[in-house]
């Protein structure tokens, strides 16, 4: 088991990781911020215009998903690169360009009053009725494909620093243990996420570029067409596929800190090698469980959509869940902020998931797909299970290299967060139960209170991740200067 620290790393490179998680926690609460507006609104306690919430909505939803995937590749890089030697040109190019895609979005939606939601649906972002310019579009489209290329950068630098240490995605899989012999030589859990993440999101961000690409190109020529139910797939596939790779990145945290605590190894036995292996090939092919509302669709995809529902997410969540359970079960292990977290982000990850498989049910979705129980469960697993990985590793780095000593507003922060996290998804589940739609700017009034109790959840979320912001941004002069 490596021990990797801040301190092992060059300057630059700690720095970048720094620069990575303040942007990310920072960020993080930002968003929420923009999230809690969204729900105060339709709880009828403040007043936001249609225009306005969904400008909000918009920037709430790639806000998240883009910085879900960068404290994600923080996370992945800062563990990594233990293993493998990775590129810090590149680590800060990626950063970059990132920034520079957010203050395109932005402008976008802020001042050109783009507000197509995250999902920029074709033909919607050509098609605003006066609300936005095609300049508004094109800067949202621009923003997210620079973006891409940030992240396309940081795959390919991962693919090739594996590729040179490993000789092969299959070797880096574990392929050679897990099919042959098994010498217990496999590669570190670290490393086998890694791939799979690179060899999916490469994959996404093509498709992701092409679609973007063709958008764009509709808006000034119009005739340059894209059938939509295409353009719909082409999204979704890029769309799903990234903020699942995200969670199998921010995961690596789990792999790699719990076991320090526990004193006990992670390791790529065989079954854990297979789930990663399973998951590489059901991540790409699951994404119709998106548009299973969409009767145009081939049955046949729509049955795939279905049954990998039931599946894709299973293998890699059953290893962790059951992996992190005996990990922990009499290991004596120390409770704090960090491994409290990531304990709890597996239980959030894997309750999580439930309800999304129930949505991926094709009879179910019918009913379901277009009400407040599908933000019920992606905010279930992104808050309290990535979100919890984000935050857990944040405070590692903070109490390792930054000497954070625990205190008892990091205890009420993390019962705060946990609880009212609950409370906030639960409140999101049960208004879809009773079928309040989502992306409702306005709430009829006998929905209203369900929004109100939600909101007051939401609000005590943020003040406890206010609290982790402040936490992490007040060790970071130590944490840069560990050496
Ligand atoms: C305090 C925390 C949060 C609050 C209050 C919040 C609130 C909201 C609200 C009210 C919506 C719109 C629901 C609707 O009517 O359809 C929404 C959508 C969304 N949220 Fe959050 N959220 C929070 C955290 C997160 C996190 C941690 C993530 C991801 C990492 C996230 C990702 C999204 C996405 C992707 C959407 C979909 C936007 C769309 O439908 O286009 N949210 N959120």
């Amino acid at each position: 088991m490596a021990n990797p620290s801040l301190a092992t790393l060059s300057l630059g490179a700690r720095r970048s990781v720094l620069a990575y998680m303040s942007v990310t926690i920072l960020v993080v609460a930002l968003m929420m911020l923009l999230g809690l507006a969204l729900r105060l609104s339709q709880a009828q306690v403040i007043a936001l215009s249609p225009a306005l919430f969904y400008q909000v909505m918009t920037a709430h939803g790639i806000g998240m998903v883009g910085i879900a995937g960068l404290g994600g590749a923080a996370i992945m890089w800062y563990f990594l690169n233990q293993y493998v030697k990775l590129s810090i040109g590149i680590f800060l190019a990626n950063l970059l360009l990132f920034l520079l895609g957010v203050v395109l979005i932005l402008g976008a939606i802020f001042l050109g009053g783009f507000a197509a939601a995250w999902t920029f649906l074709f033909p919607l972002p050509a098609k605003p009725m006066g609300v936005w310019s095609h300049a508004a579009a094109a800067s949202y489209l621009i923003g997210v494909l620079v973006i891409g290329v940030g992240f396309l950068l940081l795959y390919l630098d991962v693919a090739r620093a594996i590729l040179v240490k490993y000789g092969s995605l299959a070797r880096a899989l574990g392929w050679p243990q897990l099919f042959g012999q098994d010498d217990g030589n496999a590669p570190p859990p670290t490393v086998v996420a890694s791939t799979v993440v690179a060899a999916i999101n490469i994959l996404s961000i093509a498709v992701g570029a092409v679609i973007l690409t063709i958008c764009l190109v509709n808006l000034y020529v119009p005739e340059f067409a894209v059938d939509a139910l295409l353009a719909k797939n082409l999204i979704f596939f890029f769309g799903h596929v990234f903020i699942n790779a995200a969670i199998y990145m921010t995961v690596i945290a789990v792999y790699e800190i719990l076991p320090r605590y526990a004193d006990r190894p992670w390791k790529s036995n065989r079954v854990f090698l297979a789930a990663w292996t399973a998951t590489l090939v059901m991540v790409l092919i699951v994404y119709p469980h998106h548009l299973l509302m969409d009767f145009a669709m081939p049955t046949w995809a729509l049955l795939v959509g279905q049954i990998i529902s039931y599946t894709s997410g299973l293998p890699v969540l059953a290893v962790t869940t059951i992996g992190t359970l005996a990990l922990v079960h009499r290991s004596g292990l120390r409770w704090d902020l960090p491994s409290g977290l990531l304990f709890l982000s597996v239980f959030g990850w894997g309750a999580g998931i439930l309800p999304a498989i129930i949505d991926g049910t094709i009879v179910v979705n019918h009913v379901m797909h277009n009400t407040l129980w599908v933000p019920g469960h992606f905010h279930f697993y992104l808050l309290l299970g990535l979100g919890a990985m984000l935050f857990g590793f944040g405070y590692y780095l903070a109490k390792t290299d930054g000497r954070l000593k625990g205190n008892a507003v990091d205890a009420l922060s993390f019962w705060t967060f946990a609880i009212a996290g609950l409370g906030f998804v639960g409140m999101f589940l049960l208004s879809g139960r009773h079928s309040i739609p989502r992306r409702w700017a306005v709430h009829m009034p006998e929905w209203v209170p369900y929004d109100r109790i939600a909101s007051a959840f939401a609000a005590l979320v943020v003040a406890a991740v206010l609290v982790f912001l402040v936490r992490f941004l007040s060790r970071l002069r130590p944490m840069a200067a560990a050496a």
